[in-house]
């Protein structure tokens, strides 16, 4: 940084913090930076300085942060926290030895899922979805992606996508709306999947994005839901019209459709328990992001743990998610995501951190603004009291953030 960076009367400048940056260019773990200081500039990062290269003895818009370690504000890529009712009856069902995949046929599962939210108003969705929203920010969380999927009509995907729009309009956090109206096939089409297929390309998707309700496309594709050839499909319909698109893929078999989402230079493949060799490579190439979620392959007792080995070999960057939804991962908690993503699938404590930040940011499409503590990108962060990065995530039940600072201004959720 030159040293001709000129203060603004309107600058903040954030003293004493230990910088987690994530920032690549830094040549630390965790893009560690000591004395060093942030300077926000209204909702922008302006620079990051050594301390001794700004003089503030005079200048009133100081905060002192006293040692803590800042990370950039976290990001949680893969939600459907918009939803009516719980599945905690099926969660028992489970424990009393019922697989998800049998609930799932006999209807249940996201199915039951979606009358609950089909009967739902706006305004309790909206109250239900505000307070899971809330328990995500109170860990330090600035950008969350929340996904559609449990209407898969046309009038109540809208519901789910206007309820995402006032939590935008209203919360305190950036918010990355996605369709998923093909999660599952709702009853009224029961055997007929492909021509509720066309009803979401033909009318469902093309009236929601003229609306400007989402900004990727998603599909859950496996046998209890979407084949490979209604993905393609779906994703020619979302190519037509300059939709990024991306998957649930891989989680319960393998279909082949990382690579296709890799064809269609998708953002991110979600899961990908199931995933081979070659779907890697094809990855690797076009970087699209393996998302890996943690709690839900924990909650399914799931055994098959996703290739991390070869994700790493193939330099696939790896994002982390709650994937939090009421059938698979009821866990409004990304420092336990976090925590799974080391404890369960073997991923170092730097890699669980980049998948929360810059990964994740890279899966929304937000790599060049969010996820990173660099001049230029958004100014959101979290102030941790702890002193070393790896106890964000190391203690559960005790919430070591102190501060959440999102585009520029300490906040609490709500303005
Ligand atoms: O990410 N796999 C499909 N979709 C969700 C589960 C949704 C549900 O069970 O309600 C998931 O695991
Ligand atoms: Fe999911």
């Amino acid at each position: 940084m030159s040293k001709s960076f000129k203060l603004q009367d309107t600058d903040t400048v954030w003293i004493n913090g230990v910088l987690a940056t994530m920032d690549k260019d830094v040549d630390e773990q965790y893009g560690l930076l000591k004395d060093h200081c942030i300077v926000t500039r209204s909702d922008k990062i302006a620079a990051i300085l050594p301390k001794d290269q700004l003089n503030t003895t005079l200048y009133s818009h100081v905060i002192d942060l006293e040692g803590a370690i800042v990370t950039p504000g976290l990001i949680d890529c893969h939600t459907h926290l918009v939803f009516g009712g719980n599945r905690a009856q099926e969660w028992e069902k489970r424990l009393n030895g019922i697989s998800y995949t049998e609930i799932a046929k006999e209807g249940g599962g996201i199915n039951s899922t979606v009358s609950a939210t089909r009967t739902a108003d706006f305004g309790s969705l909206y109250q239900v979805s505000y307070k899971r929203l809330r328990a995500l920010a109170d860990e330090g969380v600035t950008t969350v992606e929340i996904k559609s999927g449990y209407g898969l009509d046309l009038a109540n995907e809208r519901k789910q996508l206007e309820v995402v729009r006032a939590l935008k309009n209203t919360c305190e956090v950036d918010i990355s709306p996605t369709l998923l109206s093909a999660h599952s096939v709702p009853p009224e089409y029961k055997d007929h999947s492909d021509e509720y297929l066309d009803e979401i390309c033909q009318t469902i998707l093309p009236t929601l994005w003229q609306e400007q309700l989402f900004e990727s496309v998603d599909v859950f594709c496996e046998n209890i839901a979407f084949s490979l050839a209604q993905t393609k499909k779906l994703f020619k319909t979302a190519q037509s019209l300059g939709i990024p698109v991306k998957a649930h893929a891989e989680q319960l078999s393998n279909l082949g459709c990382s690579a296709l989402v890799a064809q269609f230079n998708g953002l991110s493949v979600d899961h990908i328990e199931h995933l081979d060799e070659s779907s890697i490579a094809a990855l690797s190439e076009k970087r699209t992001i393996a998302t890996l979620l943690p709690c839900a392959f924990y909650f399914l007792k799931e055994t098959k743990v996703p290739p991390i080995d070869l994700l790493r070999q193939y330099k696939v960057p790896m994002a982390v998610s709650t994937d939090f939804n009421p059938g698979t991962s009821p866990f409004a908690s990304i420092r336990l995501a976090m925590n799974m993503a080391c404890t369960q699938f073997g991923l170092t404590p730097v890699e669980a951190l980049a998948g929360v930040t810059r990964n994740a940011a890279q899966a929304l499409g937000r790599e060049h603004t969010h996820g990173q503590l660099k001049a230029g990108y958004q100014a959101n962060f979290a102030v941790w009291d702890v002193q070393a990065p790896v106890e964000i995530f190391y203690e559960l039940g005790r919430n070591p953030l102190i501060r959440r600072v999102f585009n520029g201004k300490v906040s609490c959720l709500m303005k």
